[in-house]
């Protein structure tokens, strides 16, 4: 049975990638697909490790039916970038912190969460980050909701030839 393993990184693994993680989850659970695509999330930061996601990222997701209570966060390490099939980067910072750590063979494996918005969707053209509302208000954290609802379906989708091959 194939399966691909995806681990979504941000900054402090507190907002943004455990939003993403319960997020695709949820809509894995609900494509019927939780055995075959594998989710996890990081932070290429240390300062949140062992920290529950941020009460206002927690409380945003679980209104709309997203439970982010169990996760923890954790820091990106050297064995991610084997374990996993693809490592979904909320920003170019991200995305740029990962490169730095990752071995060369593994690279084509780093990927921002946008890219996989449906072309269909056209609330997003151009915006290419899921912007870090850790400084921000409430607003920040239904946007990222928002940019990580739409993402994650496309995500779906762009995955299910892959497994159904
Ligand atoms: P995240 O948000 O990267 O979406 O988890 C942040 C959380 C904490 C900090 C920065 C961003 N921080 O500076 O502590």
């Amino acid at each position: 049975m194939k399966t691909v393993s995806i681990c979504f990184v941000c900054l402090g693994n507190i907002c943004r990638s455990p939003t993403a993680e319960g997020v695709m989850r949820h809509l894995v659970g609900e494509a019927k697909l939780a055995e075959r695509i594998l989710v996890d999330s990081a932070g290429t930061g240390n300062w949140h490790v062992g920290e529950p996601p941020d009460d206002r990222a927690r409380h945003a997701a679980g209104r709309r039916g997203y439970d982010l209570a169990p996760l923890r966060g954790r820091q990106i390490a050297a064995g991610d970038f084997e374990r996993f099939d693809l490592l979904i980067a909320m920003d170019d910072k991200n995305v740029a912190a990962l490169r730095e750590v990752c071995p060369p063979a593994q690279r084509d494996k780093i990927r921002l969460l946008m890219e996989f918005l449906p072309e269909a969707d056209g609330r997003w053209d151009s915006v290419r980050e899921v912007v870090d509302p850790y400084f921000g208000g409430a607003e920040g954290f239904e946007r990222v909701l928002d940019q990580c609802e739409a993402a994650c379906r496309g995500l779906i989708a762009a995955l299910r030839p892959q497994l159904l091959a």
